[in-house]
């Protein structure tokens, strides 16, 4: 299996679901713990670092420029964060995630979602984009997805967030996608939205 240098939290809540973090360009493991703790206290948080590079800023996958991903990249790292999900599950006993991306992460979310939709439970995704361009025909069978934009974001145009949602639901996902008056970094409004969010999806699955 492909090793990530990761942290993981176990759960302090029982009804609480797991997170995957995943974190931006240029973060690591520890930067989305206090953003899980704040939108799901008592969830176990499994968060990675990822695996590329780019100038020493760590990565989920390789791009050539901003906003033009290297696909075959993406669709090799989305599988090999699948294989790390399905590992550290059986090692840490926990069920299928939530994932919470921002950006970078987002990205890496939605194409795990769309190449291995059985390794997530839903997903939190901030600031995304499409990640493959030819993407495989998902199954994703009602998972629940909230996709939130800034609207004045320099890095993802509104017509690209707009697709992804239309892709995430074409391919049966419940896509909540919500254009916040903000840029490509977080607000307030995200975290507040999230924490809702997880709240109420978690209490539909209980
Ligand atoms: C990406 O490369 O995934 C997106 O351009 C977002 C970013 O990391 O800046």
């Amino acid at each position: 299996m492909t090793e990530f240098i990761h942290r993981f939290e176990p759960a302090t809540s029982a009804g609480s679901p797991p997170l995957l973090l995943l974190h931006g360009t240029g973060g690591d493991e520890n930067d989305l713990l206090g953003l899980g703790k704040m939108i799901s206290p008592g969830s176990a948080l499994l968060s990675p670092r990822g695996r590329v590079l780019e100038h020493g800023m760590p990565r989920f996958f390789r791009r050539l420029a901003e906003g033009v991903f290297d696909e075959d990249d993406v669709r090799r790292r989305a599988l090999e964060l699948g294989d790390f999900v399905a590992e550290a599950r059986k090692r840490y006993g926990i069920a299928a995630p939530v994932a919470v991306g921002f950006s970078n992460g987002a990205n890496i979310a939605a194409a795990l979602l769309l190449l291995r939709p059985d390794m997530l439970a839903g997903a939190v995704l901030l600031r995304a984009m499409v990640p493959l361009s030819d993407p495989p025909k998902a199954e994703l069978g009602g998972k629940p997805v909230l996709l939130l934009s800034g609207q004045s974001d320099p890095i993802v145009p509104a017509g690209d967030s707009a697709r992804l949602a239309g892709l995430l639901s074409e391919a049966g996902a419940r896509v909540d996608h919500k254009v916040l008056p903000a840029g490509h970094q977080l607000s307030q409004a995200d975290v507040t939205l999230a924490r809702n969010w997880i709240g109420n999806a978690s209490a539909k699955a209980a």
